[in-house]
Parts: C-alpha cells; sequence; structure tokens
C-alpha cells in the first residue's frame, strides 16, 4: 500500500506523520519503506541521515541502484533527499514519462514492503506529481487553522486533476489533525467546520501538541524510539493501528 502525505500548505506536519506514522509501523511489526520526496531533506535530517548522502535523485536519474541509496533506522527502509533533487527535478521535466519516473521505481520494490509512505514537499512541483501518481492513497494533515484548511482545498484539486489524467484509482485516505490543542475554541470550530461542509473523512485519531514530537528530529529519531512513553508516540501508534486495519479491511 502506497500512501503519499500531502498537503500544499507548508508546515501542516506532513514530515512528522510520514517518519513516525512509519516508525510507528514498524513497531507493529509491518515493513516500511519511507520515501523522502522533498528537497528539503526535512524527514532524512531528522533521522540523522548527513546531507551528503547518496540520495533519491541519484535513483531517479539513474546513476545509482535502489540497493545503493536506503539506509535502515529504526528498522525502517528510508530512501534519503537531499538538495540535489531540486536540481534532478528540473533534469526530469525532459524525460519522456516523467510523471512516472517514481512509480517504476517503487514498482521494482513494492513486493519487499507493506507500506511505502512517500513524505511530499508543499509544492505543486513534479515531485508531488511523480508522488500522487505513484500512491494509492494520499493522506492530509493538517493544523486546526484556516489556512492548512485553504492547503487542503488546493490538495484536493490536484488530486482531481491526477485522477483525471494519471492515475484513476488514486483515493483520498483521510485527513490528520496534528499539534491539537483541544483547550483552543478554535481547534474545534476548525474541526466542525470541515465536518459541516465538506465531505473529509478524518481519522479517528488526532495528535496533541506533544514537545517531545518536536524534540525527537534533534535526536535523529522518531518519537516512538525517542519518547515510546509519549503521548505523540502513543497516538501515532493508535494511528498505525487504524491504518493496518484500514488495509485489512
Ligand atoms: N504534534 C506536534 N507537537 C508539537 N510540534 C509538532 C507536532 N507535529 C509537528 N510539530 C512541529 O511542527 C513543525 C512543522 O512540522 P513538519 O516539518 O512535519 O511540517 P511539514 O508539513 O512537513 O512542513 P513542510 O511543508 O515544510 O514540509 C515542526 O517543527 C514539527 O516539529
Ligand atoms: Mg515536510
Amino acid at each position: 500500500m502506497v500512501i503519499a502525505v500531502a498537503n500544499h500548505k507548508g508546515g501542516t506536519g506532513k514530515t512528522t506523520t510520514a517518519l513516525n506514522l512509519g516508525a510507528a509501523l514498524v513497531v507493529k511489526q509491518k515493513r516500511v519503506l519511507l520515501i523522502d520526496l522533498d528537497p528539503q531533506g526535512n524527514l532524512s535530517y531528522s533521522l540523522g541521515l548527513p546531507e551528503d548522502c547518496i540520495d533519491i535523485s541519484y535513483v531517479l536519474s539513474g546513476e545509482k541502484e535502489f540497493s545503493e541509496a536506503i539506509q535502515n533506522i529504526e528498522g525502517i527502509d528510508v530512501l534519503p533527499a537531499t538538495m540535489r533533487l531540486s536540481d534532478v527535478e528540473l533534469s526530469m521535466f525532459d524525460v519522456e514519462d516523467r510523471e512516472f519516473l517514481l512509480k517504476n521505481l517503487i514498482s521494482t520494490v513494492q513486493s519487499n514492503y507493506d507500506f511505502i509512505l512517500i513524505d511530499c514537499s508543499p509544492a505543486r512541483s513534479l515531485l508531488t506529481v511523480n508522488a500522487l501518481t505513484a500512491a494509492d492513497y494520499v493522506m492530509s494533515t493538517i493544523l486546526l487553522d484556516v489556512l492548512s484548511i485553504q492547503g487542503l482545498m488546493h490538495i484536493v484539486r490536484t488530486i482531481e486533476e491526477i485522477k483525471s489524467v494519471l492515475n484513476p484509482p488514486l483515493e483520498f485516505l483521510g485527513v490528520l489533525a496534528v499539534n491539537v490543542d483541544l483547550r483552543k475554541k478554535l481547534s474545534k470550530e476548525v474541526i466542525d467546520f470541515i465536518k459541516q461542509n465538506y465531505e473529509f473523512s478524518f481519522f479517528e485519531t488526532s495528535i496533541r501538541v506533544n514537545v517531545k514530537v518536536a524534540e525527537a528530529p534533534s535526536h535523529g529519531q522518531s518519537v516512538v524510539a525517542y519518547a515510546p512513553k509519549s503521548n505523540g508516540a502513543k497516538e501515532y501508534l493508535l494511528l498505525a493501528e487504524e491504518i493496518i486495519d484500514f488495509k485489512n479491511k
């Protein structure tokens, strides 16, 4: 099952979620590949990978094999990204089937994994198009504010376009609210507003504001490894269960 984590608004918890959901799925004995598809390389950096590592850009350009780029951290296979990916993205525009490069790459390794999670950049870039073309499902993360909702609307439009041309089976898996503080009136209001006005399905789990979640990247670890007893770790494990149940249905 290939899941792209996407929202056209920046800073809504996409990377945090791809990383910690991946780590939580491994705790649940699943075989996981995390693909960093953002030239910011935040996911790779958060797992302690050096910025001069052999990254996905070498594999997409055919200079290196998948096996040469893959790193295993906390039992997760990670295909990292670095800033080099933005240069390779530019050269991808000249390639035939440029929207299918990631899909073709994934098809060679998919049978080795139960879950492949793709961390997208917020940009409506060729890389994000590649992610949505390769994915079976998209999940979006939102902060409970109006700008996240705007980003969600934009990603929904992109999904419709990708469905109609490049990837008809693509489905929306759900919206995950992150950084939630239910003591705040705005959080409740935004959830109610979305539920009343849109047909998005929310995951039952939401991720509360949690300092351990924010601290874990500076230790090069997922929150599941860094602070297994924290609310953040518990909530990402619940999300993993929810997604495993969905897959098993
Ligand atoms: N549950 C949480 N509690 C506290 N801080 C959080 C939580 N979730 C995310 N953050 C923090 O919010 C910030 C943005 O998160 P993140 O980098 O995952 O967003 P993003 O959507 O990947 O951003 P971008 O669009 O730039 O890729 C980070 O500093 C992260 O540590
Ligand atoms: Mg990110």
